[in-house]
Protein backbone atom coordinates (compact mmCIF):
# COMPACT_ATOMS: atom_id res chain seq x y z
CA UNK A 1 0.00 0.00 0.00
CA UNK A 2 1.98 3.05 -0.80
CA UNK A 3 1.88 6.40 1.15
CA UNK A 4 -1.18 8.79 1.29
CA UNK A 5 0.73 11.78 0.00
CA UNK A 6 4.41 12.82 -0.45
CA UNK A 7 4.17 14.82 2.71
CA UNK A 8 4.17 11.14 4.51
CA UNK A 9 7.07 10.67 2.77
CA UNK A 10 9.05 13.35 3.05
CA UNK A 11 8.52 13.26 6.80
CA UNK A 12 9.68 9.65 6.98
CA UNK A 13 12.69 10.80 5.31
CA UNK A 14 13.76 13.19 7.70
CA UNK A 15 12.62 11.62 10.36
CA UNK A 16 14.54 8.44 10.27
CA UNK A 17 17.11 10.23 8.51
CA UNK A 18 16.85 9.07 4.79
CA UNK A 19 16.75 12.60 3.16
CA UNK A 20 17.36 16.28 4.80
CA UNK A 21 16.74 19.39 2.91
CA UNK A 22 20.64 20.47 1.86
CA UNK A 23 21.35 23.70 3.30
CA UNK A 24 18.52 23.74 5.61
CA UNK A 25 19.73 25.52 8.54
CA UNK A 26 20.40 28.86 6.31
CA UNK A 27 17.33 28.32 4.86
CA UNK A 28 17.33 25.64 2.33
CA UNK A 29 18.74 25.16 -0.98
CA UNK A 30 15.80 24.72 -3.51
CA UNK A 31 15.84 21.19 -5.62
CA UNK A 32 18.72 20.00 -3.83
CA UNK A 33 19.08 17.16 -1.11
CA UNK A 34 21.26 15.57 0.78
CA UNK A 35 21.02 11.70 2.02
CA UNK A 36 21.20 10.74 5.26
CA UNK A 37 22.76 7.64 6.91
CA UNK A 38 20.03 5.25 5.79
CA UNK A 39 19.30 7.10 2.33
CA UNK A 40 22.80 6.42 1.07
CA UNK A 41 22.64 3.02 2.05
CA UNK A 42 19.39 2.67 -0.16
CA UNK A 43 20.83 4.57 -2.71
CA UNK A 44 23.91 2.46 -2.84
CA UNK A 45 21.95 -0.57 -2.80
CA UNK A 46 19.82 0.64 -5.95
CA UNK A 47 22.35 1.71 -7.98
CA UNK A 48 24.04 -1.72 -6.80
CA UNK A 49 21.13 -3.43 -8.41
CA UNK A 50 21.20 -1.48 -11.92
CA UNK A 51 25.29 -1.93 -12.05
CA UNK A 52 25.05 -6.06 -11.42
CA UNK A 53 22.08 -5.96 -13.64
CA UNK A 54 23.94 -4.33 -16.56
CA UNK A 55 27.49 -4.78 -16.20
CA UNK A 56 27.50 -7.66 -13.90
CA UNK A 57 25.03 -10.16 -14.99
CA UNK A 58 26.30 -9.37 -18.90
CA UNK A 59 29.47 -9.67 -21.35
CA UNK A 60 28.36 -7.25 -23.51
CA UNK A 61 28.02 -3.69 -21.79
CA UNK A 62 31.49 -2.02 -19.88
CA UNK A 63 31.24 0.84 -16.79
CA UNK A 64 32.74 4.31 -16.97
CA UNK A 65 32.84 6.96 -14.12
CA UNK A 66 33.66 10.33 -16.26
CA UNK A 67 33.97 13.69 -15.04
CA UNK A 68 30.87 15.85 -14.48
CA UNK A 69 32.61 18.95 -15.70
CA UNK A 70 32.21 19.34 -19.53
CA UNK A 71 33.98 20.85 -22.23
CA UNK A 72 32.20 23.31 -23.49
CA UNK A 73 32.30 21.94 -27.19
CA UNK A 74 30.84 18.94 -26.23
CA UNK A 75 27.58 20.47 -25.16
CA UNK A 76 28.23 22.47 -28.03
CA UNK A 77 28.10 19.69 -30.59
CA UNK A 78 25.49 17.38 -28.71
CA UNK A 79 23.07 20.21 -28.93
CA UNK A 80 22.24 21.08 -25.41
CA UNK A 81 23.60 24.82 -26.20
CA UNK A 82 21.05 25.71 -28.40
CA UNK A 83 17.92 23.21 -27.51
CA UNK A 84 18.33 22.01 -24.01
CA UNK A 85 15.66 24.62 -22.79
CA UNK A 86 12.44 25.42 -20.64
CA UNK A 87 10.00 27.98 -21.55
CA UNK A 88 10.33 30.89 -19.25
CA UNK A 89 7.71 33.53 -18.36
CA UNK A 90 7.86 35.95 -15.79
CA UNK A 91 4.71 36.95 -13.35
CA UNK A 92 5.40 41.31 -13.54
CA UNK A 93 2.95 41.71 -10.82
CA UNK A 94 4.85 38.83 -7.87
CA UNK A 95 8.21 38.63 -9.79
CA UNK A 96 8.05 34.81 -9.60
CA UNK A 97 9.29 32.61 -12.45
CA UNK A 98 7.51 29.60 -13.89
CA UNK A 99 7.37 27.19 -17.00
CA UNK A 100 5.01 27.58 -19.38
CA UNK A 101 3.18 24.20 -18.47
CA UNK A 102 2.92 25.73 -14.71
CA UNK A 103 0.58 28.16 -15.17
CA UNK A 104 -2.81 27.37 -14.05
CA UNK A 105 -5.42 28.84 -16.84
CA UNK A 106 -2.75 31.10 -18.32
CA UNK A 107 -2.46 32.37 -15.20
CA UNK A 108 0.37 32.86 -12.33
CA UNK A 109 0.39 29.93 -9.86
CA UNK A 110 1.45 32.28 -7.23
CA UNK A 111 -0.16 34.90 -7.52
CA UNK A 112 -3.01 34.27 -9.55
CA UNK A 113 -2.24 37.60 -12.41
CA UNK A 114 -2.62 37.22 -15.90
CA UNK A 115 0.02 39.67 -15.99
CA UNK A 116 2.55 37.73 -17.63
CA UNK A 117 5.78 38.15 -20.13
CA UNK A 118 5.82 36.23 -23.46
CA UNK A 119 7.89 32.77 -22.61
CA UNK A 120 11.30 32.99 -23.55
CA UNK A 121 13.92 29.86 -24.02
CA UNK A 122 15.97 29.47 -20.60
CA UNK A 123 19.08 27.08 -20.41
CA UNK A 124 18.99 24.86 -18.16
CA UNK A 125 22.41 24.12 -18.14
CA UNK A 126 25.00 24.91 -15.24
CA UNK A 127 28.39 27.02 -15.82
CA UNK A 128 31.48 27.39 -13.90
CA UNK A 129 34.99 28.83 -14.24
CA UNK A 130 37.75 26.52 -15.14
CA UNK A 131 41.14 28.03 -13.70
CA UNK A 132 41.81 31.47 -12.59
CA UNK A 133 40.78 34.06 -15.17
CA UNK A 134 37.04 34.66 -15.04
CA UNK A 135 36.22 35.41 -18.41
CA UNK A 136 33.60 34.19 -21.10
CA UNK A 137 36.04 32.12 -22.86
CA UNK A 138 36.98 29.63 -19.57
CA UNK A 139 33.78 27.95 -18.31
CA UNK A 140 32.80 24.34 -18.49
CA UNK A 141 29.39 22.78 -18.09
CA UNK A 142 28.24 20.59 -14.90
CA UNK A 143 27.22 18.19 -16.88
CA UNK A 144 22.81 17.98 -17.57
CA UNK A 145 23.44 14.05 -18.37
CA UNK A 146 25.88 11.49 -17.81
CA UNK A 147 25.33 10.50 -21.53
CA UNK A 148 27.51 12.88 -23.64
CA UNK A 149 30.56 11.87 -21.48
CA UNK A 150 29.68 8.23 -22.82
CA UNK A 151 30.10 9.48 -26.80
CA UNK A 152 32.91 10.91 -26.00
CA UNK A 153 34.93 8.09 -24.80
CA UNK A 154 33.42 5.87 -27.12
CA UNK A 155 36.81 5.45 -29.23
CA UNK A 156 38.93 5.07 -25.63
CA UNK A 157 36.03 2.04 -24.77
CA UNK A 158 35.71 0.40 -27.96
CA UNK A 159 39.96 0.44 -28.39
CA UNK A 160 41.01 -0.49 -24.96
CA UNK A 161 38.08 -3.23 -24.47
CA UNK A 162 37.86 -4.44 -28.16
CA UNK A 163 33.99 -4.66 -28.31
CA UNK A 164 31.71 -5.25 -31.42
CA UNK A 165 27.99 -4.06 -31.86
CA UNK A 166 26.12 -4.62 -30.29
CA UNK A 167 27.60 -3.64 -26.74
CA UNK A 168 27.02 -1.31 -24.27
CA UNK A 169 28.36 1.59 -22.04
CA UNK A 170 27.13 1.95 -18.40
CA UNK A 171 27.65 5.03 -16.34
CA UNK A 172 25.87 6.03 -12.75
CA UNK A 173 26.89 9.65 -11.52
CA UNK A 174 25.34 13.31 -11.40
CA UNK A 175 23.89 15.30 -13.76
CA UNK A 176 22.72 19.31 -12.73
CA UNK A 177 19.94 21.15 -14.47
CA UNK A 178 19.03 24.17 -13.49
CA UNK A 179 15.32 23.44 -13.42
CA UNK A 180 13.37 26.90 -13.00
CA UNK A 181 10.77 24.83 -10.36
CA UNK A 182 12.08 22.16 -8.85
CA UNK A 183 9.53 20.44 -7.18
CA UNK A 184 7.67 17.21 -5.04
CA UNK A 185 10.55 16.45 -3.08
CA UNK A 186 13.35 14.35 -5.10
CA UNK A 187 11.50 14.40 -8.05
CA UNK A 188 12.56 17.43 -9.90
CA UNK A 189 15.78 18.45 -8.94
CA UNK A 190 18.75 20.91 -10.10
CA UNK A 191 21.55 18.36 -8.81
CA UNK A 192 20.54 14.68 -9.04
CA UNK A 193 21.64 11.40 -10.37
CA UNK A 194 21.29 9.09 -13.26
CA UNK A 195 21.79 5.76 -14.23
CA UNK A 196 22.49 5.44 -18.01
CA UNK A 197 23.18 3.09 -20.47
CA UNK A 198 24.14 4.06 -23.97
CA UNK A 199 23.63 0.75 -25.84
CA UNK A 200 25.05 0.92 -29.49
CA UNK A 201 23.24 -1.53 -32.37
CA UNK A 202 23.49 -1.65 -35.82
CA UNK A 203 21.01 0.45 -37.68
CA UNK A 204 17.95 -1.26 -38.98
CA UNK A 205 18.16 -3.53 -36.02
CA UNK A 206 17.47 -0.76 -33.25
CA UNK A 207 13.56 -0.80 -33.16
CA UNK A 208 13.94 -4.74 -32.06
CA UNK A 209 16.58 -3.49 -29.50
CA UNK A 210 14.89 -0.53 -28.17
CA UNK A 211 11.39 -2.73 -27.83
CA UNK A 212 13.51 -5.62 -25.96
CA UNK A 213 14.98 -2.63 -23.62
CA UNK A 214 11.79 -1.23 -22.21
CA UNK A 215 10.84 -4.75 -21.27
CA UNK A 216 14.00 -5.62 -19.60
CA UNK A 217 13.69 -2.23 -17.93
CA UNK A 218 10.32 -2.57 -16.86
CA UNK A 219 11.10 -6.36 -15.69
CA UNK A 220 14.14 -4.36 -13.47
CA UNK A 221 11.48 -1.89 -11.77
CA UNK A 222 9.99 -5.26 -10.93
CA UNK A 223 12.59 -6.72 -9.44
CA UNK A 224 12.85 -3.46 -7.13
CA UNK A 225 9.73 -3.88 -5.47
CA UNK A 226 7.28 -1.97 -7.40
CA UNK A 227 4.11 -3.72 -8.84
CA UNK A 228 3.24 -4.12 -12.30
CA UNK A 229 0.16 -1.96 -11.68
CA UNK A 230 2.08 0.92 -10.74
CA UNK A 231 3.96 1.18 -13.80
CA UNK A 232 2.53 2.32 -17.19
CA UNK A 233 4.97 2.69 -20.82
CA UNK A 234 4.27 5.78 -22.17
CA UNK A 235 4.96 6.30 -26.05
CA UNK A 236 6.09 10.03 -26.42
CA UNK A 237 4.54 11.55 -29.39
CA UNK A 238 6.24 12.74 -32.31
CA UNK A 239 6.01 16.46 -31.18
CA UNK A 240 7.72 15.76 -28.57
CA UNK A 241 10.34 14.18 -28.69
CA UNK A 242 13.88 15.40 -27.35
CA UNK A 243 16.03 16.67 -30.22
CA UNK A 244 18.05 13.71 -30.70
CA UNK A 245 15.23 10.97 -30.40
CA UNK A 246 13.33 9.30 -33.03
CA UNK A 247 11.36 7.32 -31.09
CA UNK A 248 11.19 7.37 -26.52
CA UNK A 249 9.18 5.40 -24.57
CA UNK A 250 8.97 6.63 -20.87
CA UNK A 251 8.73 4.41 -17.82
CA UNK A 252 5.98 6.36 -15.90
CA UNK A 253 5.49 5.67 -12.11
CA UNK A 254 2.28 6.22 -9.75
CA UNK A 255 4.02 9.06 -7.69
CA UNK A 256 2.20 10.23 -4.58
CA UNK A 257 1.72 13.45 -6.95
CA UNK A 258 0.40 11.77 -9.85
CA UNK A 259 1.54 9.70 -13.14
CA UNK A 260 4.92 11.03 -13.64
CA UNK A 261 8.58 9.87 -15.56
CA UNK A 262 10.83 7.58 -13.37
CA UNK A 263 12.77 6.03 -16.69
CA UNK A 264 13.35 7.50 -20.40
CA UNK A 265 13.87 4.54 -23.01
CA UNK A 266 15.02 6.95 -26.14
CA UNK A 267 16.40 5.78 -29.72
CA UNK A 268 18.97 8.55 -30.04
CA UNK A 269 19.93 6.86 -33.50
CA UNK A 270 23.37 8.12 -34.14
CA UNK A 271 22.60 11.29 -33.22
CA UNK A 272 25.37 12.01 -31.15
CA UNK A 273 28.06 10.40 -32.47
CA UNK A 274 27.45 11.87 -35.98
CA UNK A 275 27.76 15.00 -34.13
CA UNK A 276 30.58 14.50 -32.28
CA UNK A 277 32.25 13.00 -35.31
CA UNK A 278 31.27 15.80 -37.46
CA UNK A 279 33.00 18.79 -35.62
CA UNK A 280 34.74 16.79 -32.51
CA UNK A 281 38.21 14.97 -33.00
CA UNK A 282 36.67 11.88 -34.24
CA UNK A 283 36.46 10.35 -38.16
CA UNK A 284 35.36 7.00 -38.91
CA UNK A 285 36.60 4.03 -41.04
CA UNK A 286 33.95 1.34 -42.62
CA UNK A 287 34.96 -1.73 -40.87
CA UNK A 288 35.12 -4.72 -43.63
CA UNK A 289 35.77 -7.12 -40.90
CA UNK A 290 32.39 -6.97 -39.65
CA UNK A 291 28.83 -6.68 -41.94
CA UNK A 292 26.89 -4.61 -39.54
CA UNK A 293 28.10 -1.24 -39.21
CA UNK A 294 30.82 -1.67 -36.96
CA UNK A 295 33.09 1.45 -36.67
CA UNK A 296 36.16 2.27 -35.95
CA UNK A 297 36.90 5.75 -34.66
CA UNK A 298 40.64 7.32 -36.06
CA UNK A 299 42.11 11.04 -34.36
CA UNK A 300 42.05 13.64 -36.97
CA UNK A 301 42.22 16.96 -35.85
CA UNK A 302 38.76 18.33 -37.67
CA UNK A 303 36.08 16.47 -40.35
CA UNK A 304 34.42 13.82 -41.41
CA UNK A 305 34.49 12.20 -44.97
CA UNK A 306 31.23 12.49 -46.51
CA UNK A 307 30.70 8.53 -47.71
CA UNK A 308 32.57 7.58 -44.29
CA UNK A 309 30.91 3.61 -42.28
CA UNK A 310 27.69 3.69 -41.01
CA UNK A 311 27.96 4.70 -37.64
CA UNK A 312 26.20 2.42 -34.87
CA UNK A 313 22.41 3.67 -33.46
CA UNK A 314 22.06 4.17 -29.72
CA UNK A 315 18.99 2.87 -27.56
CA UNK A 316 19.53 4.86 -24.22
CA UNK A 317 17.49 3.51 -21.03
CA UNK A 318 18.13 6.34 -18.52
CA UNK A 319 16.93 6.40 -15.26
CA UNK A 320 16.67 8.95 -12.21
CA UNK A 321 18.12 7.31 -9.35
CA UNK A 322 16.20 9.95 -7.14
CA UNK A 323 13.01 9.24 -8.80
CA UNK A 324 13.74 5.53 -8.29
CA UNK A 325 14.25 5.89 -4.56
CA UNK A 326 10.99 8.21 -4.60
CA UNK A 327 9.39 5.32 -6.09
CA UNK A 328 10.58 2.82 -4.20
CA UNK A 329 9.88 4.25 -0.97
CA UNK A 330 6.55 5.44 -1.77
CA UNK A 331 5.87 1.28 -3.01
CA UNK A 332 7.43 0.04 0.17
CA UNK A 333 5.39 2.49 2.63
CA UNK A 334 2.89 0.86 4.39
CA UNK A 335 0.35 1.87 7.71
CA UNK A 336 -1.08 -0.81 9.24
CA UNK A 337 -2.69 -2.25 12.31
CA UNK A 338 -1.28 -5.32 13.71
CA UNK A 339 -3.29 -8.32 15.49
CA UNK A 340 -2.73 -6.84 18.80
CA UNK A 341 -4.25 -3.97 17.75
CA UNK A 342 -1.87 -1.44 17.24
CA UNK A 343 -1.11 0.68 14.49
CA UNK A 344 2.42 0.71 12.33
CA UNK A 345 4.29 2.11 9.65
CA UNK A 346 6.53 -0.25 7.86
CA UNK A 347 8.25 -0.02 4.55
CA UNK A 348 8.60 -3.08 3.33
CA UNK A 349 11.96 -2.89 1.31
CA UNK A 350 13.28 -5.64 -0.70
CA UNK A 351 16.14 -7.01 1.63
CA UNK A 352 18.44 -6.13 -1.14
CA UNK A 353 17.72 -2.53 -0.81
CA UNK A 354 16.70 -2.10 2.75
CA UNK A 355 19.77 -0.10 4.22
CA UNK A 356 20.27 -1.85 7.65
CA UNK A 357 20.08 -5.58 6.60
CA UNK A 358 19.76 -6.61 10.48
CA UNK A 359 19.64 -4.86 13.86
CA UNK A 360 20.81 -6.34 16.62
CA UNK A 361 18.72 -5.21 20.10
CA UNK A 362 19.86 -6.04 23.41
CA UNK A 363 16.92 -7.13 26.20
CA UNK A 364 18.81 -5.02 28.81
CA UNK A 365 20.88 -1.78 27.89
CA UNK A 366 22.65 -2.05 30.82
CA UNK A 367 23.49 -5.73 31.59
CA UNK A 368 27.00 -5.91 31.10
CA UNK A 369 26.94 -9.73 29.61
CA UNK A 370 24.38 -9.02 27.22
CA UNK A 371 25.27 -6.16 25.77
CA UNK A 372 28.45 -7.56 25.40
CA UNK A 373 27.28 -10.64 23.73
CA UNK A 374 25.51 -8.10 21.73
CA UNK A 375 28.91 -6.47 20.10
CA UNK A 376 30.09 -9.96 19.73
CA UNK A 377 27.36 -10.87 17.43
CA UNK A 378 27.51 -7.67 15.70
CA UNK A 379 31.21 -8.06 15.13
CA UNK A 380 30.03 -12.14 14.11
CA UNK A 381 27.60 -10.82 11.77
CA UNK A 382 29.56 -7.93 9.76
CA UNK A 383 31.74 -10.82 8.28
CA UNK A 384 28.65 -12.02 6.36
CA UNK A 385 29.23 -8.69 4.49
CA UNK A 386 25.50 -8.68 3.57
CA UNK A 387 25.90 -4.86 4.14
CA UNK A 388 25.11 -3.05 7.13
CA UNK A 389 24.52 -4.52 10.64
CA UNK A 390 23.06 -2.40 13.28
CA UNK A 391 23.29 -2.72 16.73
CA UNK A 392 21.09 -0.86 19.02
CA UNK A 393 22.47 1.22 21.95
CA UNK A 394 19.32 2.81 23.43
CA UNK A 395 15.46 2.89 23.65
CA UNK A 396 13.30 -0.77 24.63
CA UNK A 397 12.71 -3.22 22.24
CA UNK A 398 9.57 -1.96 21.53
CA UNK A 399 10.25 1.36 20.33
CA UNK A 400 13.32 -0.68 18.26
CA UNK A 401 10.73 -3.20 16.87
CA UNK A 402 9.04 0.57 15.90
CA UNK A 403 12.08 2.34 14.42
CA UNK A 404 13.63 -0.66 12.27
CA UNK A 405 9.92 -1.30 10.70
CA UNK A 406 10.30 2.26 9.80
CA UNK A 407 13.96 2.06 8.67
CA UNK A 408 12.57 -1.23 6.36
CA UNK A 409 15.09 -3.46 8.52
CA UNK A 410 13.99 -7.19 7.27
CA UNK A 411 15.29 -8.40 10.83
CA UNK A 412 15.64 -8.02 14.54
CA UNK A 413 17.55 -9.84 16.91
CA UNK A 414 17.08 -9.94 21.07
CA UNK A 415 19.56 -11.08 22.84
CA UNK A 416 18.30 -11.81 26.17
CA UNK A 417 18.66 -13.94 29.19
CA UNK A 418 18.00 -17.10 27.29
CA UNK A 419 21.03 -16.34 24.90
CA UNK A 420 23.44 -16.23 28.21
CA UNK A 421 22.68 -19.47 28.89
CA UNK A 422 21.60 -21.54 25.39
CA UNK A 423 22.99 -19.60 22.44
CA UNK A 424 20.06 -19.43 21.07
CA UNK A 425 18.53 -15.64 19.89
CA UNK A 426 14.99 -13.87 19.14
CA UNK A 427 14.84 -13.74 15.49
CA UNK A 428 11.51 -11.11 14.50
CA UNK A 429 10.61 -10.54 10.85
CA UNK A 430 9.77 -7.09 9.83
CA UNK A 431 6.61 -8.00 7.58
CA UNK A 432 5.17 -10.46 9.69
CA UNK A 433 6.42 -9.41 12.68
CA UNK A 434 6.72 -13.62 13.80
CA UNK A 435 9.39 -13.94 16.33
CA UNK A 436 10.89 -17.43 16.60
CA UNK A 437 14.12 -18.62 18.31
CA UNK A 438 17.59 -20.04 16.84
CA UNK A 439 20.86 -20.62 18.02
CA UNK A 440 23.55 -17.78 17.36
CA UNK A 441 25.78 -20.14 15.25
CA UNK A 442 22.89 -20.60 12.68
CA UNK A 443 22.66 -17.18 12.41
CA UNK A 444 24.96 -16.40 9.17
CA UNK A 445 23.51 -19.39 7.31
CA UNK A 446 19.83 -17.89 7.76
CA UNK A 447 20.63 -14.38 7.28
CA UNK A 448 22.25 -15.44 4.03
CA UNK A 449 20.07 -17.18 2.61
CA UNK A 450 17.03 -14.92 3.44
CA UNK A 451 19.38 -11.59 2.22
N1 LIG B 1 20.28 11.15 -21.28
C1 LIG B 1 18.88 11.26 -21.43
C2 LIG B 1 18.25 12.07 -20.41
O1 LIG B 1 18.91 12.70 -19.59
P1 LIG B 1 15.93 12.74 -19.42
O2 LIG B 1 14.57 12.16 -19.70
O3 LIG B 1 16.10 14.19 -19.48
O4 LIG B 1 16.90 12.01 -20.44
C3 LIG B 1 16.51 10.83 -17.72
O5 LIG B 1 16.42 12.21 -18.01
C4 LIG B 1 16.00 10.55 -16.33
O6 LIG B 1 16.70 11.37 -15.39
C5 LIG B 1 14.52 10.88 -16.12
O7 LIG B 1 13.70 9.81 -16.51
C6 LIG B 1 14.48 11.11 -14.63
O8 LIG B 1 14.35 9.89 -13.93
C7 LIG B 1 15.83 11.72 -14.33
N2 LIG B 1 15.73 13.18 -14.22
C8 LIG B 1 15.70 14.08 -15.23
N3 LIG B 1 15.60 15.33 -14.75
C9 LIG B 1 15.56 15.23 -13.41
C10 LIG B 1 15.45 16.18 -12.35
N4 LIG B 1 15.42 17.49 -12.56
N5 LIG B 1 15.43 15.71 -11.07
C11 LIG B 1 15.48 14.38 -10.82
N6 LIG B 1 15.59 13.46 -11.78
C12 LIG B 1 15.64 13.86 -13.05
Amino acid sequence: MPANSLDELVSLCKRRGFIFQSSEIYGGLKGVYDYGPLGVELKNNLKLAWWSAMVYERDDIEGLDSAILTHQQVMHYSGHEDTFSDPLIDCKKCRSRWRDEDLIDSRCPSCGSNDLTEPRDFNLMFKTNVGPVDDNASFAYLRPETAQQIFINYKNILDSRSMRVPFGIAQIGKAFRNEITPRNFIFRMREFEQMELEFFVAEGEDDEWHRRWVELRLDWWHDQGIVPNSLEPYHVPQEELAHYSKATVDIMYKFPHGLEELEGIANRTDFDLASHSKKGKYTREKDTKNEHSTVHFASLPSGLPADAGKLPYVIEPSAGVDRGVLAILNEAYTEETLENGSDRIVLKLKPHLAPIKTAIVPLKQNHADIVSLTNELKVQLAKLKVGRIACEKSGNIGKNYRKHDEAGTPFCITVDFETLEDGTVTIRDRDTTHQFRLHRDKLGEYLNDQL
